[in-house]
């Protein structure tokens, strides 16, 4: 199947279609997600957690994201490719360039920060030079040490319009993607039916267009924290099936046809 650009994310979200998301940080699953047909690979910060057994994502470098995302685009076939950019990489205009050229360089195809309408300036000079960026609002984990937390964000009605503005000034700052992780339903709704841009939801309900889960979380090998909104897909019916490539396509299949997330997983 033809690679999945984000000309074909922006028919899917035209088209009502649904698309899915994994985080990666290695060939061998970057491997299996493309037999899986999975849309969107996340090379995510969260490989600080999962892969390095981190408290948090803060300590991941560049240099850990460009190792990871070079070792997903060995294999990839079919999935866009989005990395992290790291904690403080793009606190500064010339620390976010720099940061995005290793990853592009890399094999990444978007890059994704963390943050609102603060980012503005960011947004527009790394879309000015060729590099999609991808915005993450909501709970947003390298700010965990501000945030006093992992909790659900914009459940006010102040915090929520807050979100919106945030989400509008980036967008119109060049923004080709937005992630809400940890948000109402109803909030997450709201985004993703007043922007052109796709909208990538976790914790955020199931009428985003499309869904994300950590890799680890929905195979139940990251036992740490599991959080409200995480499903195990290797597992049937309770049983472990064995078959990772076998929860990659029923995860793809749950996201396509808006069985997964359901309102166990959903924050109201
Ligand atoms: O790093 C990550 O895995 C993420 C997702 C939770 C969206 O940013
Ligand atoms: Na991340």
């Amino acid at each position: 199947t033809a690679p999945i650009t984000l000309s074909t994310l922006a028919k899917y979200k035209k088209q009502g279609e649904k698309f899915s998301c994994l985080t990666c940080y290695d060939a061998s699953f970057a491997y299996l997600m493309a037999q899986a047909g999975i849309d969107v690979i996340l090379v995510g910060d969260s490989l600080g957690m999962v892969v390095q057994g981190q408290a948090s994502t803060l300590p991941v470098t560049v240099a850990d994201m460009v190792y990871h995302t070079a070792n997903v685009a060995r294999a990839n076939r079919h999935a866009l490719i989005m990395t992290d950019l790291p904690f403080m990489s793009y606190a500064t205009l010339p620390d976010a360039i720099a940061s995005s050229r290793a990853v592009m360089q890399a094999g990444a195809n978007m890059v994704k920060i963390e943050g609102g309408s603060e980012l503005a300036d960011t947004v527009k000079v790394l879309t000015d030079n060729g590099v999609p960026v991808c915005v993450h609002l909501g709970l947003t984990p390298q700010s965990v040490n501000v945030l006093g937390g992992y909790k659900v964000q914009g459940k006010t009605d102040t915090q929520a319009d807050k979100l919106l503005k945030d989400c509008e000034v980036l967008v119109n700052a060049g923004a080709g993607m937005i992630v809400l992780e940890c948000v109402p339903a109803k909030l997450a709704k709201a985004v993703t039916e007043r922007f052109a841009v796709p909208v990538i939801g976790i914790g955020a309900g199931v009428d985003t267009d499309g869904q994300v889960l950590v890799m680890h979380d929905m195979l139940g090998v990251y036992t740490q924290k599991v959080a409200k909104f995480v499903k195990d897909f290797l597992k049937d019916d309770g049983n472990e099936t064995g078959d990772i490539l076998g929860a990659f396509v029923n995860f793809h299949q749950a996201v396509k046809n808006k069985t997964f997330p359901s309102v166990e997983h959903t924050f109201h």
